[in-house]
């Protein structure tokens, strides 16, 4: 463990819980906690609660929990280190430079330090006669120089080594070209019995993707026109140390100081470029997934309103309905452009210039008229059921909204267009209204009371050993709720004695900071936990809190851990099927072979 144990308590202090959470949500005090709408996921009701107290949280909603660290992991999109340096910064504290850290801040720097090497030698390619191909490419598609050097736009020669040649030459180790996927490991090895190691990227136009703070992350590589069913039309860098593609925006370093009001997702990097070029400076496009939850947060903490151009075909249609869904979820303003007569915006600039798509920018429909247009796929509005069936959905819809005025408005309309009265109408809202409602309350209800332990697949062996698992997590909070039943704890069982593998990393962490002399606190758990097995922790931590009686809860779950043991270990025969007794029985004679008779 890295980073001391004083210096994470002094970073808990400094950051209390609540002054951490608040810029993101609205936290109510209810008793001695607090609650609030959980950021992570959609809800009417709030099941996030923050427990001052542990420094902790934990939504019974989504069960998302932890501490500050994880808070900040998730919330700012950090991996462990970044998160403790951003809080140590907030709160004035040196962070301690020291050990394991410190290896693997030198490999992400020396990372960076590859990419940005890598993407200086695509681009002295791409203007150099070598890469004519590619700049042939990019200007015959209507790009000017100065918007290939603006992207740092580069060409990889049709060659297995020259990347890797170059970046030796510089100094970078194999370790790090490889860290940095710029390389792949072929199955042949050479004389040393080492994996001969390749470019991964060859004969391809080049964009490299570059974080909020500037620095090259990654690669997107498109083949060449004709070549497309090679490996590929694009590769991309997979996660690296420093690249999470789930987690960055293609061009948010450029759109980020334009976009606070309104911002344009695109399906491709050459439509972002495009955009870029034509002056539409907010174009951003998720980086060759479909866009995720994390990639919508961090457009949230750029801008109000997302304005949706997916390419025109099913995948992009597809991919409006989950963007819309998702930028919901986080509260973004969302708008929708359809192209008219266009594959993409690339191509509609092209065709009909910037004027005409500024003049789409501001004729987008909201979220709700496209909602309404969806409702009408597959339907014939000639016919009569057709019709009806239409208004049915559409009522959906409305019954969805919150906002009365819309409602109102919209009914209006519908009841205009389609001559059946407005009171129907709303009687069917109503009706679907009710349905949602209940939905709702009983999902909300089923998160509350099912308790998200049991399907977490964190401890994915949970389920057959239920019995063990409970006491397995009962004598860890007890233990770390009261450290001096540490050495009674250890007399009587022992970790080997633990059946699941999650609950027995955990048991061996939590000793190992109570015998420092620390009580124990979330924060001392490190960065080798998941926030996802964190916010388990937290939540058995906070279910067996206020158990009474510790002492005999203690020894109750101690004798559970020992008989489950000892049930795995001398399996009862009675209860085995046939198979698995015949295989008891055949174990056994082995057993009493080996051994001679009595
Ligand atoms: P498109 O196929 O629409 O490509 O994929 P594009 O960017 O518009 O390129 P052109 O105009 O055909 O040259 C959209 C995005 O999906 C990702 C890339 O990020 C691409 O920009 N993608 C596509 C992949 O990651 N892998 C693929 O094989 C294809
Ligand atoms: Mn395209």
């Amino acid at each position: 463990m890295a980073l001391p144990q004083e210096f994470l308590m002094e970073l808990k202090y400094r950051n209390d819980i609540e002054s951490v959470l608040s810029p993101f949500i609205a936290l109510k005090r209810r008793g001695s906690n607090l609650v609030g709408l959980c950021p992570f996921h959609n809800e009417k009701t709030p099941s996030f609660t923050v427990y001052p107290e542990s420094g902790s949280y934990y939504c019974y909603g989504c069960g998302q929990g932890g501490d500050i660290i994880t808070f900040t992991m998730k919330m700012e999109n950090l991996d462990y280190i970044d998160a403790v340096r951003r809080l140590a910064d907030k709160a004035g504290l040196r962070m301690p430079e020291d050990g394991k850290d410190d290896k693997e801040a030198r490999l992400k720097k020396d990372i960076y330090e590859c990419n940005s090497e890598a993407g200086r030698f695509f681009h002295q390619v791409l203007m150099s006669p070598q890469g004519k191909s590619g700049l042939d490419y990019f200007l015959g598609r209507g790009l000017s120089i100065s918007t290939i050097k603006r992207f740092g736009l580069g060409f990889a020669p049709d060659d297995w080594h020259a990347l890797e040649n170059h970046l030796r030459s510089k100094g970078f180790s194999d370790y790090v070209i490889s860290m940095a996927d710029l390389t792949g490991k072929s199955e042949k090895k050479d004389k040393n019995g080492r994996n001969f190691t390749y470019d991964r990227f060859r004969n391809r136009i080049m964009f490299p993707i570059i974080n909020i703070h500037g620095k090259v992350i990654g690669f997107s590589g498109r083949a060449m026109p004709g070549n497309e069913k090679q490996g590929g039309k694009y590769i991309n860098t997979s996660d690296t140390p420093v690249y999470k593609k789930s987690h960055n925006m293609f061009a948010l370093n450029f759109a980020k100081s334009d976009c606070s009001k309104q911002a344009i997702l695109v399906e491709g990097n050459m439509d972002v470029i495009a955009l870029h070029q034509a002056g539409f400076t907010t174009a951003v496009a998720a980086l060759g997934t479909s866009f995720t939850e994390e990639q919508a947060r961090l457009l949230a903490r750029y801008t109000k309103e997302v304005v949706l151009t997916m390419d025109a075909d099913s995948a992009g249609e597809k991919a409006t309905d989950r963007a819309i869904s998702i930028l919901e979820s986080v509260g973004v303003d969302i708008k929708v452009l359809r192209l008219p007569d266009c594959k993409d915006p690339d191509e509609f600039i092209k065709k009909h210039g910037n004027n005409k798509f500024q003049h789409l920018i501001d004729n987008a429909m909201t979220a709700l008229e496209y909602k309404l247009v969806v409702a009408a796929r597959g339907i014939d509005l000639t016919a009569t059921d057709g019709k009806l069936k239409y208004l049915n959905k559409a009522c959906e819809v409305l019954a969805a909204l919150k906002d009365p005025i819309a409602v109102e408005l919209y009914t209006g309309k519908l009841s205009a267009k389609y001559g059946v009265s407005k009171e129907q109408l709303q009687s069917i809202i109503k009706n679907a209204e009710n349905k949602n409602y209940r939905f709702q309350t009983k999902r909300e209800l089923q998160e509350i009371t099912a308790p998200k332990l049991e399907k977490n697949p964190v401890n994915p062996q949970r389920e057959q050993f239920k019995r063990a698992a409970a006491a397995e997590e009962a004598v860890i909070s007890i233990m770390a709720k009261h450290p001096d039943m540490l050495e009674y704890i250890k007399s009587k069982i022992d970790v080997s004695d633990f059946l699941t593998d999650f609950n027995k990393k955990v048991f061996q962490r939590v000793c190992e900071i109570l015998e420092t002399g620390h009580s124990f606190d979330l924060v001392l758990l490190g960065d080798g936990f998941t926030p996802e097995q964190v916010a388990y922790i937290t939540k058995l931590l906070t279910v067996n809190a206020d158990v009474e009686n510790a002492k005999q809860v203690l020894e109750d779950s101690i004798s559970v851990i020992l008989e489950e043991k000892n049930a795995a270990e001398n399996p009862d025969v009675s209860s085995l099927d046939d198979a698995a007794w015949a295989e008891a029985m055949a174990k056994l004679s082995k057993e009493k072979k080996k051994n001679g008779p009595k």
